[in-house]
């Protein structure tokens, strides 16, 4: 009764005081207020707090502040570890906090989520095949997850760093990264994953930070080696064949605990890399698949016998190329030795004759050449006139008339 009348009185108060036609404009207005209130009554995304309450139902329904299994407004009512921009959410960071249970079936609900870390918990189960597109930080090291790696991280086109590394992750790693362009840093390591690494993996032209070690990944690294790679870290797997030599470019490479065929000599490799790769390499190669495949002999063979045979024919024209240089360098020091021996002579003529003199004028006139080989003339006349070891005149000889001709 005191309600009504405490209600009554403000509003006999508006009826007499404003003209009825406004009043009926201000109750019309709050009625269509009412009719709006509850869109708004829940500021976040519709879709993204069901996939939140979905996700907080599956983990178990731990103790997080704020977080309720059924509705909620985790942008406005600061739900722990939950960022949203504006009414989106779009991160959830809940690390080392002990949450366990599993991830559940709802993540790819999420509208906007860009990152998830969840990392150091004990969540269990496995990776759901549903998974938000719009994903780019996903963080799911140091869990219990098991199972395989879902096909479904193909569609993760925005992914730019994941790592689900520290779990019980088995199975081979699917060949899903032919559209994860943007992918910068990823890490699989130790967990039971098996086989290859798949085709797809070439395709990961942002790839800067690869780890995968303690896992039992087979076969070649042949798919990772045009990858702008700085950290790859494949040590304990069982890979097999020789390392690509591109890879031992890669600033930071760990590849200890593998049963490399080939025992390519790994370690001279990464200290000079660029004098011997392209030889050793093929020199490892080729023995190692010659009993294997026949038609990739000839092939693996070809290119190694082709160099071999360009090295033998630079070799062989070195060492030509020496001789001759050799010998020229002889006969040089022969001539000048016995050019002095002549100037001593000559000295000795001089003091003697003096009429060697006109003689030269005479041979020099001529000529009008170099003084080099003005000299030559009376040097030749005074060899002709002087007695002299018969070979080292012969080569002079030799010499001066080649440098005239
Ligand atoms: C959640 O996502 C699933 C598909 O992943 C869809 O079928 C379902 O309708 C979504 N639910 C809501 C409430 O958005
Ligand atoms: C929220 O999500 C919707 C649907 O994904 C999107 O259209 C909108 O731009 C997002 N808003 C913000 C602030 O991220
Ligand atoms: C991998 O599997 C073996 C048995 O198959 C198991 O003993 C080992 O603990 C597993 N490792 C991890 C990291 O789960
Ligand atoms: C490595 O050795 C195994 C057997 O020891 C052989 O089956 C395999 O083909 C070899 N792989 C390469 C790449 O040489």
């Amino acid at each position: 009764m005191d309600a009504r009348a405490a209600m009554s009185k403000p509003l006999r108060s508006v009826r007499v005081a404003p003209p009825p036609l406004a009043a009926r404009a201000a109750v019309l207005l709050l009625l269509l207020l009412l009719s709006a209130l509850p869109l708004s009554l829940t500021y976040t995304y519709e879709q993204d707090v069901f996939a939140i309450n979905g996700l907080y139902t599956a983990l178990g329904s731990p103790s997080l502040p704020g977080w309720v299994t059924n509705g909620g407004d985790p942008c406005v009512e600061n739900w722990q570890g939950v960022g949203c921009a504006a009414s989106n959410i779009t991160a959830i960071t809940l690390n080392g906090i002990s949450l366990g249970g599993q991830l559940g079936n709802t993540l790819a609900n999420f509208t906007s989520i860009i990152t998830l870390e969840l990392s150091n918990n004990n969540i269990g189960g496995t990776i759901p095949d549903n998974l938000p597109v719009t994903i780019q930080r996903f963080f799911l090291s140091g869990n219990q997850l098991s199972g395989s790696l879902p096909s479904t991280l193909s569609t993760l086109t925005l992914l730019t760093d994941m790592s689900l590394s520290s779990n019980r992750l088995s199975g081979d790693i699917p060949d899903v990264f032919s559209a994860l362009t943007g992918l910068i840093n990823l890490d699989f390591s130790s967990n039971n994953l098996t086989g290859p690494l798949p085709p797809s993996m070439g395709n990961l032209k942002a790839l800067t930070t690869l780890h995968i070690q303690d896992n039992q990944i087979s076969g070649t690294l042949n798919v990772l080696q045009d990858l702008p790679l700085k950290d790859l870290n494949i040590q304990n797997n069982l890979f097999s064949g020789p390392v690509p030599p591109k890879l031992f470019n890669v600033p930071n490479f760990q590849r200890d605990g593998n049963p490399f065929n080939t025992s390519i000599a790994p370690s001279p490799l990464p200290a000079a890399p660029a004098p011997s790769p392209s030889l050793s390499p093929s020199i490892g190669h080729v023995p190692s698949k010659e009993p294997t495949k026949s038609p990739d002999v000839p092939n693996g063979n070809s290119p190694a016998s082709g160099n071999h045979t360009i090295w033998t024919v630079k070799f062989v024209g070195y060492i030509l190329v020496g001789v001759v240089s050799a010998v020229v360098i002889v006969l040089m020091v022969m001539f000048c030795v016995s050019k002095h021996k002549d100037r001593k002579s000559k000295k000795e003529i001089r003091k003697s004759k003096k009429d060697v003199y006109p003689k030269n004028k005479i041979g020099r006139e001529p000529q009008r050449l170099g003084e080099a080989k003005i000299k030559e003339v009376p040097e030749m006349k005074e060899h002709l006139v002087k007695p002299m070891n018969t070979v080292e005149k012969q080569l002079q000889m030799w010499f001066l008339i080649q440098v005239r001709s």
